[in-house]
Protein backbone atom coordinates (compact mmCIF):
# COMPACT_ATOMS: atom_id res chain seq x y z
CA UNK A 1 0.00 0.00 0.00
CA UNK A 2 1.44 3.24 -0.76
CA UNK A 3 0.94 6.08 1.70
CA UNK A 4 -0.27 9.92 0.22
CA UNK A 5 -0.80 13.20 2.32
CA UNK A 6 -3.43 14.73 1.59
CA UNK A 7 -3.10 18.47 2.54
CA UNK A 8 -6.41 19.06 4.67
CA UNK A 9 -7.77 19.30 7.78
CA UNK A 10 -11.28 18.96 6.23
CA UNK A 11 -12.94 15.87 7.97
CA UNK A 12 -15.70 16.23 4.96
CA UNK A 13 -13.10 15.78 2.10
CA UNK A 14 -11.00 13.08 4.07
CA UNK A 15 -14.26 11.25 4.24
CA UNK A 16 -15.55 11.78 0.49
CA UNK A 17 -12.21 10.67 -0.94
CA UNK A 18 -11.56 7.76 1.37
CA UNK A 19 -14.57 6.40 0.08
CA UNK A 20 -13.57 6.86 -3.60
CA UNK A 21 -9.77 5.26 -2.93
CA UNK A 22 -9.39 1.59 -3.08
CA UNK A 23 -7.00 -0.20 -1.15
CA UNK A 24 -3.99 0.74 -2.64
CA UNK A 25 -3.77 4.05 -1.19
CA UNK A 26 -3.83 4.90 2.11
CA UNK A 27 -4.54 8.97 2.56
CA UNK A 28 -3.66 10.43 5.13
CA UNK A 29 -5.15 14.04 6.45
CA UNK A 30 -2.18 16.70 7.79
CA UNK A 31 -2.97 16.01 11.22
CA UNK A 32 -2.65 12.27 11.09
CA UNK A 33 0.58 13.29 9.49
CA UNK A 34 1.63 15.24 12.24
CA UNK A 35 0.94 18.41 11.12
CA UNK A 36 -0.46 21.14 12.55
CA UNK A 37 -0.15 24.13 9.69
CA UNK A 38 -2.66 26.35 8.84
CA UNK A 39 -1.70 26.40 5.09
CA UNK A 40 -2.51 29.68 3.36
CA UNK A 41 -4.60 30.41 0.00
CA UNK A 42 -3.17 33.75 -0.85
CA UNK A 43 -3.66 33.15 -4.61
CA UNK A 44 -6.46 34.50 -7.14
CA UNK A 45 -6.45 30.99 -9.11
CA UNK A 46 -7.75 27.96 -7.97
CA UNK A 47 -4.52 25.81 -9.77
CA UNK A 48 -1.92 28.39 -7.48
CA UNK A 49 -3.01 27.53 -4.43
CA UNK A 50 -3.13 23.93 -4.50
CA UNK A 51 0.16 24.12 -6.01
CA UNK A 52 0.89 26.06 -3.32
CA UNK A 53 -0.77 23.82 -0.32
CA UNK A 54 1.11 20.80 -1.96
CA UNK A 55 4.20 22.10 -1.80
CA UNK A 56 4.33 23.97 1.74
CA UNK A 57 3.47 20.08 2.79
CA UNK A 58 6.29 18.62 0.53
CA UNK A 59 8.78 20.73 1.49
CA UNK A 60 7.55 19.77 5.26
CA UNK A 61 7.87 16.11 5.19
CA UNK A 62 9.30 15.28 1.50
CA UNK A 63 6.48 12.78 0.98
CA UNK A 64 4.30 11.79 -1.92
CA UNK A 65 1.05 14.42 -1.30
CA UNK A 66 -1.69 16.01 -2.94
CA UNK A 67 -3.65 18.89 -2.34
CA UNK A 68 -6.88 20.06 -3.56
CA UNK A 69 -9.01 23.56 -4.07
CA UNK A 70 -12.06 24.01 -4.98
CA UNK A 71 -14.78 26.92 -5.78
CA UNK A 72 -18.12 27.88 -6.88
CA UNK A 73 -17.88 29.83 -9.77
CA UNK A 74 -21.67 31.42 -10.61
CA UNK A 75 -22.19 32.97 -14.13
CA UNK A 76 -24.45 35.83 -12.88
CA UNK A 77 -22.18 36.85 -10.28
CA UNK A 78 -18.79 36.76 -12.91
CA UNK A 79 -17.68 33.41 -11.75
CA UNK A 80 -17.97 34.45 -7.81
CA UNK A 81 -17.28 33.32 -4.72
CA UNK A 82 -14.63 30.90 -6.86
CA UNK A 83 -11.05 31.00 -4.84
CA UNK A 84 -12.81 33.12 -2.82
CA UNK A 85 -15.37 30.61 -1.40
CA UNK A 86 -14.23 29.67 2.00
CA UNK A 87 -14.41 33.40 2.54
CA UNK A 88 -16.86 35.12 0.72
CA UNK A 89 -18.66 36.83 3.26
CA UNK A 90 -15.58 37.80 5.31
CA UNK A 91 -12.08 35.82 6.66
CA UNK A 92 -13.75 34.50 9.51
CA UNK A 93 -16.87 33.57 7.44
CA UNK A 94 -18.61 30.02 8.07
CA UNK A 95 -20.87 28.49 5.14
CA UNK A 96 -24.27 29.83 6.15
CA UNK A 97 -22.70 33.15 6.06
CA UNK A 98 -21.55 32.40 3.04
CA UNK A 99 -24.76 31.32 1.46
CA UNK A 100 -26.41 34.20 2.81
CA UNK A 101 -24.63 36.45 0.44
CA UNK A 102 -24.79 34.34 -2.27
CA UNK A 103 -28.32 34.03 -1.92
CA UNK A 104 -28.86 37.86 -1.54
CA UNK A 105 -26.53 38.66 -4.13
CA UNK A 106 -28.26 36.71 -6.16
CA UNK A 107 -31.93 38.08 -5.48
CA UNK A 108 -34.37 38.26 -8.74
CA UNK A 109 -31.01 36.95 -10.86
CA UNK A 110 -33.33 34.50 -13.36
CA UNK A 111 -29.47 32.88 -14.60
CA UNK A 112 -28.65 30.80 -11.56
CA UNK A 113 -25.91 28.41 -13.57
CA UNK A 114 -23.25 27.91 -11.75
CA UNK A 115 -20.19 25.17 -10.77
CA UNK A 116 -18.13 23.83 -8.85
CA UNK A 117 -14.58 23.14 -10.14
CA UNK A 118 -11.94 21.06 -7.79
CA UNK A 119 -8.53 21.54 -8.70
CA UNK A 120 -6.19 18.99 -7.60
CA UNK A 121 -2.77 19.15 -7.57
CA UNK A 122 -0.16 16.02 -6.61
CA UNK A 123 3.42 16.07 -5.96
CA UNK A 124 4.75 12.52 -7.21
CA UNK A 125 8.24 11.60 -6.94
CA UNK A 126 9.10 15.33 -7.01
CA UNK A 127 7.08 15.80 -10.28
CA UNK A 128 4.07 18.17 -10.27
CA UNK A 129 0.70 16.72 -11.81
CA UNK A 130 -2.92 18.77 -11.99
CA UNK A 131 -6.11 17.17 -12.64
CA UNK A 132 -9.52 19.24 -12.76
CA UNK A 133 -13.03 17.92 -12.09
CA UNK A 134 -16.17 19.97 -13.01
CA UNK A 135 -19.79 19.59 -11.46
CA UNK A 136 -22.32 21.82 -13.84
CA UNK A 137 -25.71 22.67 -12.24
CA UNK A 138 -27.68 25.85 -10.84
CA UNK A 139 -28.22 27.64 -7.37
CA UNK A 140 -31.34 27.76 -5.52
CA UNK A 141 -33.27 30.28 -4.14
CA UNK A 142 -33.66 29.08 -0.90
CA UNK A 143 -31.82 26.74 1.30
CA UNK A 144 -32.84 22.76 1.19
CA UNK A 145 -30.92 19.45 2.54
CA UNK A 146 -29.16 19.26 6.28
CA UNK A 147 -25.79 17.13 4.63
CA UNK A 148 -23.21 17.94 3.13
CA UNK A 149 -21.40 21.03 3.81
CA UNK A 150 -20.28 24.66 2.55
CA UNK A 151 -22.68 25.16 -0.58
CA UNK A 152 -24.19 21.83 -0.67
CA UNK A 153 -27.72 23.52 0.52
CA UNK A 154 -27.81 25.22 -2.54
CA UNK A 155 -26.52 23.49 -4.89
CA UNK A 156 -28.66 21.22 -7.37
CA UNK A 157 -26.48 19.56 -10.18
CA UNK A 158 -27.31 19.36 -13.69
CA UNK A 159 -29.61 15.71 -14.09
CA UNK A 160 -30.57 15.47 -10.01
CA UNK A 161 -33.73 16.29 -8.41
CA UNK A 162 -32.47 17.20 -5.23
CA UNK A 163 -29.70 19.82 -3.58
CA UNK A 164 -26.29 17.91 -2.86
CA UNK A 165 -27.46 18.63 0.85
CA UNK A 166 -30.06 16.48 0.08
CA UNK A 167 -27.65 13.73 -1.02
CA UNK A 168 -25.61 10.90 0.41
CA UNK A 169 -22.18 10.83 -0.02
CA UNK A 170 -22.76 8.08 -2.52
CA UNK A 171 -25.38 9.87 -4.29
CA UNK A 172 -23.25 13.06 -4.22
CA UNK A 173 -20.20 11.23 -5.43
CA UNK A 174 -22.29 10.33 -8.89
CA UNK A 175 -21.88 14.08 -9.78
CA UNK A 176 -19.55 15.44 -7.75
CA UNK A 177 -16.42 17.79 -8.95
CA UNK A 178 -14.64 16.55 -6.51
CA UNK A 179 -15.10 13.08 -7.32
CA UNK A 180 -13.84 13.44 -11.08
CA UNK A 181 -10.74 15.26 -10.27
CA UNK A 182 -9.98 12.01 -7.30
CA UNK A 183 -11.18 9.56 -10.58
CA UNK A 184 -8.61 11.26 -12.66
CA UNK A 185 -5.99 11.32 -10.27
CA UNK A 186 -6.44 7.62 -9.27
CA UNK A 187 -6.44 6.46 -12.44
CA UNK A 188 -3.05 8.48 -13.44
CA UNK A 189 -1.16 6.70 -10.01
CA UNK A 190 -2.67 3.52 -11.41
CA UNK A 191 -0.67 3.60 -14.63
CA UNK A 192 2.50 4.24 -12.83
P1 LIG B 1 -11.44 24.71 -0.36
O1 LIG B 1 -10.68 25.98 -0.49
O2 LIG B 1 -11.10 23.72 -1.40
O3 LIG B 1 -11.38 24.16 1.03
O4 LIG B 1 -12.97 25.02 -0.60
C1 LIG B 1 -13.44 26.31 -0.51
C2 LIG B 1 -14.87 26.35 -0.09
O5 LIG B 1 -15.68 25.89 -1.17
C3 LIG B 1 -15.28 25.49 1.09
O6 LIG B 1 -15.05 26.11 2.30
C4 LIG B 1 -16.74 25.32 0.85
O7 LIG B 1 -17.43 26.45 1.29
C5 LIG B 1 -16.82 25.28 -0.66
N1 LIG B 1 -16.86 23.90 -1.14
C6 LIG B 1 -15.84 23.13 -1.57
N2 LIG B 1 -16.27 21.93 -1.95
C7 LIG B 1 -17.60 21.94 -1.75
C8 LIG B 1 -18.63 20.96 -1.93
O8 LIG B 1 -18.42 19.83 -2.36
N3 LIG B 1 -19.87 21.35 -1.60
C9 LIG B 1 -20.18 22.58 -1.13
N4 LIG B 1 -19.26 23.51 -0.92
C10 LIG B 1 -17.98 23.19 -1.22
Amino acid sequence: MHTLIFATNNRNKVAEIQSLVGNNFEIIPLKEAGIEIEIPEPHDQLEANAQEKAMTIFNLTNQDCFSEDTGLEIAALGGAPGVKSARYAGDNSNAQANIDLVLSKMTGIENRTAQFRTVICLIWKNQTYYFEGICKGQILTTMKGENGFGYDPIFVADGASKSFANMTMEEKNQFSHRKKAVTQLFEFLGTL
